[in-house]
């Protein structure tokens, strides 16, 4: 799969602050899973290597879920793992290598950037920045990722994945996607938004069983309303304005959208549910917290078989694309085959 018809100069060119970015081609590589690892962690850290081409990502975590007194061990041991494991990371690699920095305003987020593009820039392809607030956070990041690999004489860009997590960076969704050329996508951040918030849960990701509607009364013959009637309750998606807002600027800007963490490790139905839920709506893929989570990212985020056959059946009913077809009874026109051309185009690019 190619990774990216850019040269490096394009992620150079002066920021155009407040200027609406033109729509952009981000390199298109698999990313249905981005499998988390706490670096310091030997034991997890032990089994890196035999996940490479299992995966399409592997993130290498500094940020929250690693103590404050491990974060020079995470930075160290991510350098080890990243110099020590072959086709980990950069444009011929078969799983991608990414890095979740320390957020802006901590302590340890400068000595991560510059301990990690000297060491391993050349196979770091994304650095996912968390807490991002606005166009302000991905413009230092840009700038400080410019002078590390000006210094390390990296001739490929390292690109940005911002975490949306806190009420501000929602609010500035749209600016923070086309804050800088190497924005490559976002993903959503459930705990901390729900926290920034103030939701009333308790979660990483999810549902929540409280958050439901409820069938409305029945009426007897007389027109009487009936209250207490037993009645049918449905759980709503706690996510859905969150992940449609978040696609519609990823798309705006040409960049990917991401779920996010799914925290009840055991669950995998639920997972499986809110993964499908994302990627109905235009998500290309999650994060993964556990092994299992893999597989379950995997199936999601393909194109089942029959969908992909049906899509190749309508494009061809279509001839030249113009007018109208009935197929199975059902009307194709411009927009369906515009929507099965984006399900044959992510099987293509899964198949690569
Ligand atoms: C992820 O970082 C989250 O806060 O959900
Ligand atoms: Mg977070």
């Amino acid at each position: 799969m190619p990774t990216s018809s850019r040269s490096a100069k394009d992620f150079f060119r002066p920021l155009a602050v407040g200027a609406p970015e033109p729509l952009r081609e981000v390199p298109a590589r698999p990313s249905r899973a981005i499998h988390f690892f706490d670096p310091s962690n030997e034991k997890m850290a032990a089994k890196i290597p035999q996940m490479v081409g299992t995966v399409d990502v592997l993130l290498g975590n500094l940020e929250d879920a690693v103590k404050a007194d491990s974060k020079e061990a995470a930075r160290t041991g991510l350098v080890r793992i990243a110099q020590d494991t072959e086709g980990l990371g950069g444009p011929e690699a078969k799983t991608q290598l990414w890095t979740r920095i320390n957020a802006l305003d901590s302590p340890w987020v400068l000595e991560d950037l510059t301990t990690l593009i000297p060491a391993i820039g050349h196979q770091l392809d994304v650095v996912m920045v968390p807490k991002v607030q606005g166009a302000e956070d991905i413009h230092y990041v840009d700038r400080i990722l410019a002078q590390l690999e000006a210094r390390a004489g990296l001739d490929r860009p390292i690109l940005v994945h911002a975490i949306l997590e806190t009420a501000r960076g929602m609010a500035n969704v749209e600016e923070i996607c086309g804050a800088s050329p190497r924005m490559q996508g976002l993903s959503l951040g459930p705990a901390d938004l729900a926290a920034d918030r103030r939701m009333k849960t308790t979660r990483v990701g999810g549902g929540h069983p409280g958050y439901l509607v409820r069938q409305d009364p029945p009426r007897d013959d007389l027109g009487v309303t009936h209250v207490d009637a037993e009645r049918r309750t449905f759980q709503q998606d706690l996510w859905h304005y969150t992940i449609a807002r978040m696609v519609d600027a990823c798309a705006m800007h040409g960049i990917y959208p991401y779920y996010g963490p799914f925290g009840d490790i055991a669950d995998t139905v639920a997972c499986e549910d809110q993964f499908r839920n994302a990627f109905l709506l235009g998500c290309v893929g999650t994060w993964s917290l556990h092994p299992k989570q893999i597989a379950i990212a995997n199936r999601v985020f393909s194109p089942s078989v029959e969908d992909i056959a049906h899509a190749r059946r309508v494009v061809a009913a279509m001839g030249d694309g113009t007018g109208a077809v009935m197929l199975d009874g059902k009307m194709e026109d411009d927009a369906s085959l515009k929507q099965c051309l984006v399900m044959v185009e992510l099987a293509e690019q899964l198949a690569a």
